[in-house]
């Protein structure tokens, strides 16, 4: 029969071309395949106009979640006579993040791109459950205890401390019940327009408030103070940052701020000191090919400074493999043995007994940064010196839930990250 005999040569032959296709193949994997995927990726990640790097780069094609917890104070009359504070967590409050960046140019000798974030929340009722922002909650006054301290800091603490109905106006409690929304975003107003006798120190305060950024200045001259809003709009900062045009695996490094490779938050003692050094990933651009061996340095403009983290384990996120990347347990520290890092010690906000004071491990003064008394810690004093957590009731620091890490796809490059 005609027909088979050439059938089976077809079959030899195709078996034959079918080895060689699985040698070749075997030979793709182990060989081949990952230079191409590294290259594919090498060349799909930086950040050349008109890719779909650069787009999402101009703006996350999804917005980004924004989770707030609140700790609501349950006895604030009873702390008041005397007794220790007792807080309940409330939350999250999600609020949805739209963030985009305005190119303002590019620089190819350097191979860096400069821009301006523009970031717009939005409450997001349904990943919120049961909470909304108009929920009330109890805190201690924010702005009440800005004034007192910004007033201590030029001896008129008791003129202004006799003038606080006039300055605070409805806010004039040591506690306040407020919604969320005003607390966050909105604002709880302040510093009213109309006259009294005490013109003066009113004015400097509330002239000295005006110059803070959580401060939002109205059209009848009062003023409004908020913790976020300030980030709810076009910031003026210009960040620059490596391309990763000419070399991929320095891809996303910020190089300067507004033009310095320095702040010049932390400087009370020298300038250029290696706390206001300019350092760090771009927070949601990394270069490819991430190995447990990786540092990071990551710059958040929200504490004003870079935090390192490093490789902790590998962890499952939607079924796909990630590599967890996090800060460790002394990353939140003012003190250290070798003195570099001394200049997170600001003595600028007041410690628990009114004294200018280096805080304890797990607690940096913010007010270099945010410019208002503000202390920075992890979630419930998660690794914080025992004194800060014995003195409230009501928090409970766990690893698992309060640290803050980075899960970074270590082949492909995606991210999700929890703070
Ligand atoms: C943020 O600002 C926009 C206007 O630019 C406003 O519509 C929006 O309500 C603000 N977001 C919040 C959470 O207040
Ligand atoms: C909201 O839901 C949580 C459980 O999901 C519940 O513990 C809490 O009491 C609810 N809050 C309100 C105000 O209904
Ligand atoms: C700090 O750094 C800037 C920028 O590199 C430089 O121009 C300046 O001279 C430095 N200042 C000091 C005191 O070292
Ligand atoms: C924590 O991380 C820092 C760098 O951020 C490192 O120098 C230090 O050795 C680490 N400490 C521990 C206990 O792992
Ligand atoms: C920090 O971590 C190190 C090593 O993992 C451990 O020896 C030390 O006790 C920890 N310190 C705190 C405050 O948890």
């Amino acid at each position: 029969m005609f027909f088979p005999r050439i059938r089976s040569k077809t079959v030899l032959i195709s078996l034959t071309i079918s080895i060689v296709l699985t040698v070749l193949s075997v030979i793709l994997i182990i060989r081949v395949f990952p230079d191409l995927i590294k290259n594919e990726i090498f060349k799909n990640v930086r950040l050349i106009r008109g890719t779909e790097q650069y787009d999402r780069f101009l703006e996350i094609p999804f917005p980004v979640s924004f989770k707030v917890f609140v700790f609501n104070v349950e006895n604030p009359n009873e702390i008041i006579s005397g007794q220790k504070p007792v807080v309940k967590e409330i939350g999250p409050f999600v609020y949805k993040l739209h963030w985009t960046k305005l190119v303002h140019g590019t620089n190819e000798d350097d191979d860096t791109i400069s821009y301006i974030d523009q970031q717009i929340y939005e409450f997001d009722s349904e990943a919120s459950g049961n909470l909304s922002d108009t929920n009330y909650v109890t805190v201690a006054n924010p702005v009440m205890l800005g004034i007192l301290q910004l007033s201590e800091k030029f001896g008129q603490a008791h003129t202004v401390s006799n003038c606080l109905t006039d300055i605070l106006d409805n806010i004039n409690t040591l506690f306040i019940n407020v919604k969320v929304k005003d607390l966050l975003f909105d604002g709880l107003k302040f510093c009213p327009r109309h006259l009294s006798l005490c013109e003066l120190p009113k004015n400097i305060v509330c002239k000295m408030a005006a110059q803070k950024k959580n401060m939002d200045k109205l059209e009848d001259d009062s003023l409004q103070f908020s913790f976020f809003n300030y980030k709810n709009k076009s910031h003026e900062t210009l960040y620059t940052i490596t391309r990763g045009i000419k070399d991929v695996l320095t891809l996303g490094q910020t190089v300067t701020i507004d033009n310095s490779p320095y702040t010049q938050f932390w400087n009370k003692l020298h300038k250029n000191s290696t706390c206001d050094l300019v350092k760090g990933s771009y927070i949601s651009l990394y270069p490819p090919q991430i190995s447990e061996e990786s540092t990071f340095k990551i710059y958040s403009t929200d504490v004003c400074r870079s935090v390192e983290i490093n490789f902790l384990k590998e962890k499952y996120y939607k079924g796909i493999k990630g590599y967890m990347f996090a800060p460790n347990n002394s990353s939140l520290r003012s003190k250290f043995a070798n003195k570099v890092e001394d200049c997170f010690c600001a003595e600028q906000t007041l410690g628990t007994h009114g004294e200018n004071t280096c805080f304890l491990d797990g607690v940096l003064d913010m007010q270099p940064c945010s410019g208002a008394p503000a202390l920075l810690s992890f979630p419930h004093f998660l690794w914080a010196d025992k004194i800060y957590l014995d003195g409230v009731n009501g928090l409970s620091p766990n690893e698992a839930i309060h640290k803050t890490y980075l899960l970074v796809e270590p082949v492909i490059y995606t991210f999700f990250m929890s703070i």
